[in-house]
């Protein structure tokens, strides 16, 4: 498969780009330490900064990778770093998953896109903003014919983050969180087929 790593990416109000080590003031701050962001997440709130500082060491290793996807969301208006946004292969994480895409070709895995950002930037719509710019890179850069989001059932707000973004509803699953604990979640699909048709919301 065709990858094209994470590059510089623009919309109207925000830069997505690399998390760098000097960001992880931001990330803690703003999004990483607050449980009430990670409710609903496979992590935990970090502890304190310096867990943020180590895993944002250990990511910068993973960038040279063409596969690997993490963009930091930077808002344009005030230069604050607020949210991530990845795409990675949950194949990998649970071979199991591929049962659950009879339809799809999962042979060179099954990439999910994922996102949070900060509580204080909720409900403005960059959520989607972000997504939506992430999909267009997918379709756009690699020769992938589907990306998935899931989300918990009790997090209605990701769902319509989703379908705003284009994607449908396709199957309910149990995922785990990093700590094995089982989570009810509702999984999506966006082909490259609807996303080529360009009536996408
Ligand atoms: C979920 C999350 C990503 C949404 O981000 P956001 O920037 O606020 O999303 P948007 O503003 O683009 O869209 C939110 C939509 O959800 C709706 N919404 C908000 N709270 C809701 C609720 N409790 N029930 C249903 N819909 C809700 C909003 O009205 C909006 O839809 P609308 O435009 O049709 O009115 C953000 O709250 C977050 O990061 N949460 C913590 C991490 C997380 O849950 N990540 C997703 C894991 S799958």
């Amino acid at each position: 498969m065709r990858h094209a790593g994470t590059q510089t990416l623009e919309t109207d109000r925000l830069f997505l780009r690399q998390l760098l080590p000097e960001d992880a003031e931001q990330m803690y701050t703003n999004w990483a330490s607050d449980p009430e962001v990670t409710r609903f997440l496979r992590w935990e709130p970090h502890k304190n900064a310096l867990e943020t500082v180590g895993l944002l060491a250990a990511w910068a290793t993973l960038y040279p990778n063409p596969d690997y996807y993490q963009w930091a969301i930077v808002e344009k208006a005030s230069g604050q770093v607020f949210g991530s946004i990845s795409i990675f292969n949950a194949l990998l994480g649970d071979p199991a998953q591929k049962a659950l895409w009879p339809q799809q070709d999962c042979t060179d895995g099954i990439w999910e896109a994922g996102y949070c950002i900060g509580k204080h930037w909720w409900n403005h719509g960059f959520a989607t903003e972000a997504l939506k710019a992430a999909v267009n890179y997918w379709f756009e850069n690699t020769d992938g014919g589907w990306l998935t989001c899931c989300h918990a059932k009790e997090n209605p707000a990701s769902g319509r983050v989703m379908e705003k973004a284009g994607f449908l509803y396709h199957h309910d699953a149990i995922d785990h969180k990093f700590d094995g604990t089982p989570v009810e979640c509702r999984s999506y699909l966006l082909t490259r087929e609807r996303y080529n048709r360009k009536d996408l919301p």
